[in-house]
């Protein structure tokens, strides 16, 4: 009964269970976007910008001083001050807080954004009784980019929750510093811009020097990872390498994931912020997967597979079904069933076993497609890193962070698994870190700091 019951759901879902042949095909795929957005002539038109970010090396260790960090662009905005002590143990003191973004401002006018996050880290100086101080301060903004050095950085566009206006063509630390000289009551030395998937390999180098790849699965998706100079054709100079932020969210927006795409992914991106834009991300993330599967459930009642055919108000809003609800439902099998029971009912529905049965499933093949679409695009990293080594078996590691990385019970087993099986001649270790994106910043800074003052010398 049980296992018909499986059956029935596995068919309805089938175009969204890929095969191992379908994603050892799409890494490929993704490794050839890799190449394009290198690539000086193919990058203008690239969908997958493999974005430069000056950031040349991770910390050596001997890095030192007190550092403000900024983290935007998360789940969270975060104010942090980093204390990197340079004793030979590699010790890192944190104070941090978290202030809310209140969603007006996301999608407000831009001056008002830059004006409030000023506003926080005032509030954050005053706190620590540090205001009078002028400290240097690293920005992790997590949002495609393009740099020309460490402390400039474009917006792109926006990705995810965030739109707001007047932003995008603009230097993000030009709008910082204005915003803070209009308060006039603080000042900082704004030394570097980083994006979350730079930051967190950086924290991550800072105890593992193996650590060359940085990867985010939380409310977007993207990774970064060391590049050799010689192949990033868009700058001058052969020597070493730099750190490039692939934007891999974007996988996909010139057409090349159509044959993949499902009508509910279509419905997923017409009804967001930014149609036709980060169309991988939209398959992925923790912004999207809970409304992947209310759309799925949406539909299975209304052919009559779930709740005998009947919705509720609740069932059709958008945005109803979070994306913390899946990691429930998909706990241990007593304990998922019990949330996926009170998850739905808090939809005013009134599920059955069977139901609930239904809806768990619904959300391990939601959740297993986002692991082996990441899966996919990190091999393709992975086998970039092996070649420009010219290694036979690569050693490495990957820092990770993000909500859905962190907190789904299966997510980041079945991610380990299928990379495995995909590069098994790579030694892969993954090192989640923590507060990485924030305290990355900070160590970026650090870096700049050290460098800066050995050129004084
Ligand atoms: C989005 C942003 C990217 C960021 C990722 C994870 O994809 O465009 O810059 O790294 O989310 O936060």
């Amino acid at each position: 009964m049980q296992l018909c019951l499986q059956l029935i759901v596995d068919k309805y879902l089938d175009h969204f269970q890929l095969s191992d042949k379908t994603i050892m095909d799409l890494s490929i795929r993704f490794r050839r976007e890799m190449d394009k957005g290198l690539c000086r002539d193919t990058n203008p038109t690239a969908a997958v910008k493999m974005l430069p970010t000056f950031v040349r090396s991770t910390p050596d260790g001997t890095e030192q001083g007190e550092f403000l960090a900024l983290d935007l662009g998360g789940s969270n905005f975060r104010v942090l001050l980093v204390k990197v002590m340079a004793n030979g143990k590699q010790e890192v003191e944190m104070e941090n807080q978290i202030y809310a973004i209140p969603e007006h401002l996301m999608r407000g006018s831009g001056s008002q954004l830059f004006d409030h996050i000023a506003d926080c880290l005032a509030n954050f100086l005053e706190k620590l009784g540090i205001k009078e101080k002028k400290l240097p301060l690293g920005f992790t903004f997590s949002f495609p980019c393009q740099q020309t050095k460490l402390d400039e950085s474009v917006l792109v566009s926006w990705t995810k929750s965030f739109k707001s206006s007047g932003v995008e063509g603009k230097d993000v630390v030009s709008l910082l510093r204005k915003s803070i000289k209009k308060r006039g009551d603080f000042d900082v030395d704004i030394l570097a811009v980083i994006n979350d998937t730079v930051g967190t390999m950086m924290t991550c180098g800072y105890d593992d020097h193996h650590c060359e790849i940085g990867l985010i699965v939380g409310t977007g998706t993207n990774a970064c990872y060391m590049e050799h100079m010689r192949n990033l054709d868009l700058l001058d100079g052969d020597e070493g390498r730099m750190c490039v932020n692939t934007e891999w969210g974007a996988f996909g927006d010139d057409g090349s994931l159509e044959d993949l795409r499902t009508g509910i992914d279509r419905e997923i991106d017409a009804g967001s912020l930014n149609p036709g834009k980060q169309l991988f991300e939209k398959m992925v993330s923790g912004l999207y997967m809970g409304e992947l599967v209310r759309l799925i459930l949406l539909r299975m009642t209304k052919e009559q597979l779930l709740f005998q055919g009947k919705t509720t108000p609740q069932l059709l809003t958008t945005g109803s079904f979070n994306t913390s609800h899946i990691f429930a439902i998909e706990n241990d099998k007593l304990e998922g069933l019990a949330s996926a029971q009170q998850v739905l009912q808090g939809l005013g529905l009134d599920p059955s076993v069977e139901d609930c049965r239904t809806t768990r499933r619904v959300c391990q093949i939601v959740s297993t497609r986002a692991a082996h679409l990441c899966a996919a695009t990190l091999v393709a990293v992975l086998r970039q890193i092996r070649d420009n080594k010219a290694a036979e078996k690569l050693r490495t590691t990957i820092g990770v962070d993000g909500s859905v990385y962190k907190n789904h019970p299966e997510f980041s087993r079945r991610l380990h698994k299928m990379v495995r099986r995909l590069v098994p001649d790579c030694d892969v270790r993954f090192l989640q870190s923590q507060c990485g994106s924030g305290k990355g910043a900070a160590m970026v800074t650090a870096v700049a700091y050290r460098l800066a003052a050995q050129h004084a010398e």
